[in-house]
């Protein structure tokens, strides 16, 4: 453990003081947190008819607003950007304001934010459904919305480095530093990639053409991977880990060097996602290379957060918050080590096109990206409602394992899925021809297809435990009147 040790912030300190008459602006992180549980309940639940849809495919039939291909990216955007998006501004806005040890600059541009974010959803859950689309993955939204985004991150930057520039404490906590990078890197890639020539108000055609193109869209969705689905949940990390525990960040040095080598390899690796194609290859065995490199700093990072627990292991026993947190480091660790091997181009000409792929995705976005958001919602809503803890430690803890269940049960299903799908798909006879047709390797993929589904499940379960756990927490708070926390005075700058 090196010697430079700094607080997440003073809150609970003896030496920390209130400053008189300033309160946080809780009203915003509150909101962002209820639409974190509502939007994840349902880009879940869309998450699980799609998968239902893959195993009985004429499920809706005739429906053209259900269709499969409709219901994807609806699926993609909501847990992404309506679920995760809510999740990074709730905590970014939270630990903004605790660590710079002041209120948010302004309470308008705040509700803008919020409300802005809720419409961006609201217009994605109508046009999508309806087969508006750019068809770029994970930029699927028509030129109308995309000015929209472009609006409310703006106004969401201008808060959070506002704040960061009001701050009473010299130092800016580092966990900032990954909220920042992450609202930087993602205003850049959405305006590139979105770049496009409008021929109505819901159609318009990308500037780019060709390899052009793909490569434009893959720097994006890597990037989107790398700095919305990775960055902004490592700044997370960075809090709630150190907060929960009770513990500071095991290695404060060792998060700086994680900073500046996460964020300066992620850039150069979106090509593996474009093995064997019309790219230069060598720009796919540059993506390929730094892919690889980019497992050090992931595992760096994520033993830092992990090794937070020294000490205080023992709390992992009774404590589910902590369990979320330290687990979903772990799936993170999981999906980093996956990642780098996907990306080398033998074992992506086996994965690649398979079920493997959404393996490795799931094994991020429900093992990493929703247990880490699910435990710094745990941890923060009753600090700033003024309670010690949600209404139930008891709903946390099955929530836990339900939880973890169903993300075992999708990973493990689609890994075995997928690597069978490659191995029949490349297996040839003697004489040269195919030993399987396609169909064949899909009638022996359903079973697998019905354990995703069941897993999945299990997890909108949880999330619906967990909605249900949050409403009463607000219940039990109800009572104490009106939310009005203190911004305290910093006890002392350690920077
Ligand atoms: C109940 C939970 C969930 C279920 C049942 C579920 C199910 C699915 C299904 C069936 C697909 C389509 C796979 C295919 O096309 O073959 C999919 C794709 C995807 N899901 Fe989920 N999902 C869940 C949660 C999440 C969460 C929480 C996230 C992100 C935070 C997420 C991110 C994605 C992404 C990025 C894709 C596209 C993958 C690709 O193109 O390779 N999912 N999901
Ligand atoms: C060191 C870190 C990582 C590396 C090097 C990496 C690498 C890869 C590779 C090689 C693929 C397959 C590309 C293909 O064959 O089409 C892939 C797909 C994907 N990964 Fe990762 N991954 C990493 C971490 C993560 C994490 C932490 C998440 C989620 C939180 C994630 C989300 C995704 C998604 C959403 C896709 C599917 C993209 C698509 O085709 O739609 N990755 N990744």
């Amino acid at each position: 453990m090196d010697s430079t040790r700094f607080e997440p912030d003073s809150a609970g300190a003896a030496a920390a003081s209130a400053v008189r008459d300033e309160y946080y602006n809780d009203r915003v992180v509150l909101q962002f947190a209820v639409a974190t549980v509502v939007w994840g309940v349902v880009g879940m639940l869309v998450g699980v008819i799609i998968a239902a849809q893959l195993y009985w495919p004429t499920m809706t039939d005739g429906i053209s607003w259900l269709s499969y291909g409709r219901l994807r990216p609806l699926h993609t955007n909501a847990v992404i950007f309506a679920f995760g998006g809510s999740a990074l501004m709730a905590t970014s806005l939270h630990v903004v304001q605790r660590t710079c040890h002041v209120r948010l600059i302004s309470d308008r541009l705040a509700a803008f934010v919020f409300w802005g974010w809720q419409a961006v959803i609201v217009a994605a859950v109508v046009t999508l459904p309806l087969g508006m689309t750019q068809g770029k993955e994970y930029a699927e939204l028509e030129w109308p919305i995309d000015i929209l985004i472009t609006a409310v991150w703006v106004s969401y930057a201008v808060l959070f480095f506002g704040t960061i520039a009001k701050r009473r404490i010299r130092h800016i906590y580092v966990a900032n530093w990954f909220y920042g990078a992450f609202i930087i890197a993602v205003a850049l890639l959405h305006i590139v990639n979105n770049i496009s020539i409008p021929v109505g108000l819901a159609k318009s055609y990308p500037v780019y053409s060709g390899a052009v193109d793909a490569m434009v869209q893959w720097w994006y969705g890597h990037n989107a991977v790398g700095f919305f689905l990775t960055a902004g949940f490592l700044g997370m990390m960075y809090y709630y880990v150190p907060k929960q525990a009770g513990r500071p960040i095991y290695s404060y040095r060792l998060s700086i060097v994680h900073f500046w080598a996460l964020i300066a390899v992620y850039m150069w690796a979106g090509p593996h996602h474009l093995h064997y194609t019309a790219l230069p290859d060598w720009v796919q065995s540059v993506g390929m290379v730094f892919s690889l490199i980019l497992l050090a700093p992931s595992w760096g990072g994520a033993i830092n957060g992990i090794m937070t627990l020294s000490g205080v292991w023992h709390k992992l026993r009774t404590d589910p918050v902590l369990k979320f947190l330290i687990v979903a480091i772990s799936f993170y660790m999981i999906a980093t080590f996956e990642g780098p091997m996907m990306s080398i181009k033998t074992v992506n000409s086996l994965s690649h096109y398979t079920d493997w792929t959404v393996g490795h995705v799931h094994a991020g976005a429900l093992g990493w990206v929703a247990m880490i958001s699910i435990g710094a919602i745990y941890s923060m809503l009753p600090r700033v409602l003024g309670l010690a803890n949600m209404y139930s430690v008891r709903w946390m803890d099955l929530h836990f394992w339900v939880h973890t269940l169903g993300v075992v049960l999708y990973i493990v299903a689609m890994w075995i899925a997928g690597v069978m799908q490659g191995l029949m798909w490349r297996a040839t006879n003697d004489d040269g021809m195919l030993t399987y047709s396609f169909v064949e390797s899909l009638n022996v993929t359903y079973p697998y297809y019905f354990v995703r589904l069941l897993g999945g499940v299990l997890v909108v379960a949880g999330m619906v435990l967990m909605a249900a756990n949050v409403w009463k927490t607000f219940a039990m708070a109800a009572g104490n009147g009106p939310v009005r926390n203190p911004v305290l005075a910093p006890a002392a700058d350690p920077a």
